[in-house]
């Protein structure tokens, strides 16, 4: 498949924007500074927080925020355990998925959870983390997946 480009400016603070890239859904999310500061602050509760799998990410984004760009998280919208399509939830403790949650995604078919950078908690059936699609900025405001 075609490599697909992203306007960014379009997409605002806090908001997900959804791709397409090779048949596969691919979210771009602008996180705020309240979001990127929830990184980092439950690592022991993560399955992989340093993104050891490198089977997950491109080496350029094995790093805390899993990014280029600390506040654009880009990554494949499919969950790693059987495939369905996980939830955004930037709510920080909703009451379905507890108070310690500092949001990220659910999901909704076996309740894998993920944080902002699209790591997998523990105790999630899903193996491992979201997968990071090879990815570049051409500009300031426009993104080259795949
Ligand atoms: Fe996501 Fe099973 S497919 S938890």
């Amino acid at each position: 498949g075609a490599p697909v480009e992203v306007d960014l400016s379009k997409v605002e603070p806090g908001m997900l924007f959804t791709a397409e890239w090779r048949g596969k859904p691919v979210w771009v999310v602008n996180r705020t500074p309240e979001m990127l500061a929830m990184l980092g602050k439950h690592d022991d509760r993560l399955t992989d927080p340093n993104s050891d799998n490198t089977a997950q990410q491109p080496e350029y984004c094995k790093n805390p925020t899993r990014s280029l760009k600390p506040n654009f998280m880009v990554v494949v919208g499919i969950c790693t355990h059987l495939g369905c399509s996980p939830t955004f939830r930037k709510e920080v403790g909703p009451a379905d998925l507890g108070a310690d949650w500092p949001g990220g995604w659910f999901c909704p078919c076996h309740g894998s959870r993920f944080d902002l950078a699209a790591r997998v908690f523990n105790g999630s059936p899903a193996p491992s983390n979201l997968v990071v699609p090879p990815h570049k900025y051409l500009s300031e405001t426009k993104l080259l997946v795949g």
